[in-house]
């Protein structure tokens, strides 16, 4: 390895812009290349979903591992793609995860396992690739039996790393999927991979992995207690010196409000008129009273309870009532959307709803809402609040998990801050923060000074870079070492 670029193989689900459904796929899609700056050598490996094939074409094949062909490609960041190819699980419409009626694929089991099995297998002896990672990088429960099949089994196993993008998420199967996927024997046990009689993929990571990390320091601290930690948090709590929290980064090129092609009007923190038109148009969008000195809320994202939209449902009366306006895109459980629909249509002009997922047009209401709202009942990080302040919207959000390392709150009375943070997950919190937030937004000089403090952090993904290639360097040198004691000697 001596005087080479230490090698490590991503291994994930989702990749910013082949296929999204969440923050997953843009931390997966910045973080290589920011690590690749720092001289580190990472590819990528992915299904080779239908809708990759339709982005890249055919793609050549290198190898066949396990029945499945792997295929390269580039992204367009320039890093390498090895994308598994086994088109009896993953050449089909729909989503990465579920058919385009949202119920979940029935062989996700197979599907996953089978990729994570693959990965595994390319971070060993067996590889038939040439190119041969120091480290497996898995990120959630979609590769979590790579670092099983890496402890068990596989010859001349690269050490495991294992990211927890959001622990809610475990990949539970029938304990028959043990025999199904052929796992080594003993490994479906409390002490491995099963979780209360169940097949667990990332409970199996989580064990084997030689290093854990998770996208924000508080989440990292939040999943040890039984509240946040969805079952897990024993195991959690006792690898802590195995676990550390390293706080996402954004891809600042794509979010730019001073170069962004997707938005009407491109500004910056020392010329903010921009602003004023991506306003309008975000009003003219939605149908909204175009009115530049209403207070309008933005928000963006999967609507489902994590994210607290029935909390919003709550006090969207009043804040109509109030004579702000707020406008909604996302997709997620049909109890929240019907409930926002119905808000909606109580308070036309006033508040809009959008379901669906667009890419120009989050970036559209980035850029024209006034505040950003995010009260969240738990995010590991959250990206959308760090967008929101490069573009001069302030969120408001609960303080828990990355949204709490992020976001720098303004105290009642007070200018000093670039956002507006919350305890409780309750209705009444949310609307004294609302509350509260108007009343900064009133006063003009405070507002722009709140707003400009946001456009002027640093959100990169350089420090955090810096953070994972260092975890990287000591795990490869000695993988029996808790990366905490060599974080914190
Ligand atoms: P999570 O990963 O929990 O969904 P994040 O805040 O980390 O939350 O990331 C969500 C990402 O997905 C952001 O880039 C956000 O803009 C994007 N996104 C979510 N829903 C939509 C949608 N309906 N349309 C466009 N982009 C969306
Ligand atoms: C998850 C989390 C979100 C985080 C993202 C990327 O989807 O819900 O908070 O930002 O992963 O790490």
């Amino acid at each position: 390895m001596a005087g080479r670029p230490l090698r490590v193989l991503f291994v994930a689900s989702e990749c910013a812009p082949w296929v999204k459904t969440g923050g997953l796929a843009d931390v997966v899609a910045a973080l290589p290349p920011s690590l690749a700056a720092l001289g580190l050598d990472v590819r990528v490996c992915l299904p080779f979903y239908r809708s990759i094939r339709r982005e890249v074409g055919e793609a050549p094949a290198c190898a066949t591992v396990l029945g499945a062909l792997v295929r390269e490609a580039t992204l367009p960041s320039g890093i390498a793609t090895y994308l598994i190819d086994a088109p009896w699980l993953f050449g089909r419409d729909g989503g990465p995860y579920q058919d385009s009626e949202g119920r979940d694929w029935p062989d996700n089991a197979q599907r996953f396992g089978l990729f994570a099995r693959i990965a595994a297998t390319l971070a060993s002896d067996e590889t038939p690739l040439l190119w041969r990672p120091d480290l497996f990088h898995g990120h959630d429960w979609q590769a979590g039996l790579g670092p099983l099949w890496l402890k068990n089994g596989l010859p001349g196993p690269a050490p495991s790393i294992m990211t927890i993008h959001n622990l809610a998420f475990q990949g539970l199967f029938a304990p028959e999927t043990v025999e199904a996927l052929r796992l080594p024997p003993g490994v479906y046990g409390v002490e491995g991979a099963e979780f209360y009689g169940r097949l667990s993929f990332l409970k199996a990571g989580l064990h084997y992995a030689d290093a854990l990390t998770t996208v924000s320091p508080t989440y990292a601290r939040e999943i040890q207690d039984e509240a946040q930690g969805c079952g897990l948090h024993g195991l959690l709590a006792r690898r802590r010196d195995h676990l550390v929290g390293i706080v996402n980064g954004i891809d600042d090129r794509v979010w730019d409000p001073a170069t962004d092609p997707l938005i009407p009007a491109r500004y910056d923190r020392d010329s903010l008129t921009g602003k004023r038109v991506n306003k309008e148009a975000v009003q003219r969008r939605f149908d909204l009273t175009i009115d530049p000195t209403r207070p309008l809320f933005g928000m963006v994202g999967r609507l489902t309870w994590q994210k607290g939209i029935d909390l919003v449902a709550e006090v969207g009366d009043r804040l109509a009532g109030m004579g702000a306006q707020l406008v909604v895109l996302g997709t997620g459980e049909r109890p929240l959307e019907d409930a926002l629909r119905a808000l909606a249509g109580r308070h036309r002009g006033a508040i809009a709803v959008r379901v669906g997922f667009d890419e120009g047009l989050a970036h559209e209401i980035e850029a024209g809402a006034d505040i950003f709202l995010m009260p969240s009942r738990f995010e590991p990080c959250g990206l959308n609040q760090m967008y929101s302040q490069r573009y001069g919207t302030p969120p408001l959000a609960r303080a828990t998990g990355g949204l709490a390392d992020t976001i720098r709150g303004v105290d009642a009375g007070s200018c000093e801050g670039s956002g507006f943070l919350f305890a409780e997950a309750t209705g009444a919190a949310l609307w004294e923060a609302l509350v509260r937030a108007l009343a900064s937004y009133r006063d003009r000089t405070c507002w722009t000074r709140i707003m400009r403090a946001g456009m002027e952090r640093d959100f990169s993904w350089a420090a955090s870079a810096r953070r994972y290639g260092a975890l990287y360097e000591t795990l490869v040198a000695h993988p029996e070492i808790s990366p905490r004691m060599r974080a914190h000697p």
